[in-house]
């Protein structure tokens, strides 16, 4: 299978069990729901479930072992996305090709769909109908470690130190620290999540790991660059905002080209950290090429 049919073909399976998860638009209370899913249905990437899963199947599990921790994630991560955006963070009003939440159901309701959405993706890891065939240790793992890397010493940590840096001149170590958090984080937690419950031992989790922190960082440098160099009609989300708000970004630090060097090393990083996986890790290796050649 091809890049292109891989993503497109997981992120379908990620899509069908989102909406078996999320709570119906007609719900009580209804524009709570009606907001959760307008985020999350809006056409994410989704390539956070889909390094998941492909870190489950390098380690020869198999999708439907990963789904419901799939699309926890999925839901942390666009928890994020709308706080991201709202307009005491980074105050922008487009977003996975479509108004941000904020500007659609206001900011009390933006703030409280991130909340609900956050807090329904424990709901749904502590599932035991979820959770079937997995031992309750591996259950608690897979909740401590999305717990850890998505909060203050994760992902909101990073969001909070890039809050933090905005229009000042910040040294490369803060810089990596905001990157390595606020996106690298959820990154990492996706490929260890995907290892644990696909089966993986010790050397496979350990080569995840080293996989998935090059990726993550790669990721979000990518992302910056994006900013600057993308089209927000292929992105779906405000193109400039960092140098409009003076973010702590790699083009600003480094410059354009500069950036793009250290991604490409990153990349290599992330791929060679696959070697003890052997042939079972071709798609993440495609992954991690995906990661830094995005147009959107
Ligand atoms: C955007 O993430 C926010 C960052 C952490 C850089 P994505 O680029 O994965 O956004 P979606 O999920 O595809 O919308
Ligand atoms: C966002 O980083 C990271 C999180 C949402 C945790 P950015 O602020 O760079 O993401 P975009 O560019 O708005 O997607
Ligand atoms: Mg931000
Ligand atoms: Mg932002
Ligand atoms: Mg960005």
């Amino acid at each position: 299978m091809d890049l292109k049919e891989y993503l497109g073909n997981r992120s379908a399976l990620v899509d069908q069990t989102l909406e078996k998860y999320l709570p119906a638009g007609d719900r009580m209370p209804q524009s709570l729901h009606q907001s959760m899913r307008y985020s999350v249905f809006a056409g994410g990437k989704r390539l956070r479930p889909i390094l998941m899963i492909a870190a489950c199947e390098a380690v020869g599990g198999s999708a439907q072992d990963v789904l419901h921790a799939a699309c926890a994630l999925e839901m942390i991560h666009t928890y994020s996305l709308v706080h991201d955006d709202l307009p005491a963070m980074d105050d922008d009003d487009f977003r996975r090709g479509r108004p941000t939440n904020h500007k659609v159901y206001g900011e009390a309701t933006a703030i409280l769909a991130g909340d609900a959405l956050l807090t329904e993706a424990f709901r749904l890891l502590a599932d035991a109908k979820a959770n079937s065939g997995v031992s309750a240790e591996k259950a608690l793992r897979v909740i401590e470690i999305l717990a850890r890397y998505a909060g203050s010493q994760g992902m909101v940590g990073g969001q909070v130190v890039d809050m933090e840096s905005e229009g000042k001149e910040i040294d490369f170590p803060t810089l990596e620290y905001i990157h390595t958090h606020k996106t690298g984080a959820l990154i990492l937690a996706s490929v260890q999540v995907g290892a644990l419950l696909g089966g993986g031992d010790e050397e496979q989790f350990a080569a995840l790991t080293r996989f998935g922190g090059a990726a993550g960082l790669a990721f979000q440098i990518a992302d910056d660059i994006l900013d600057v160099v993308g089209e927000q009609a292929d992105l779906g989300k405000d193109v400039g905002s960092d140098q409009e708000r003076g973010k702590a970004t790699y083009p600003a630090l480094l410059g354009v080209s500069d950036a793009r060097i250290r991604a490409g090393e990153l990349c290599v990083i992330a791929v060679e950290a696959l070697a003890p996986l052997g042939d079972k890790a071709a798609t993440l290796q495609s992954l991690a090429r995906y990661i830094i050649d995005r147009s959107s």
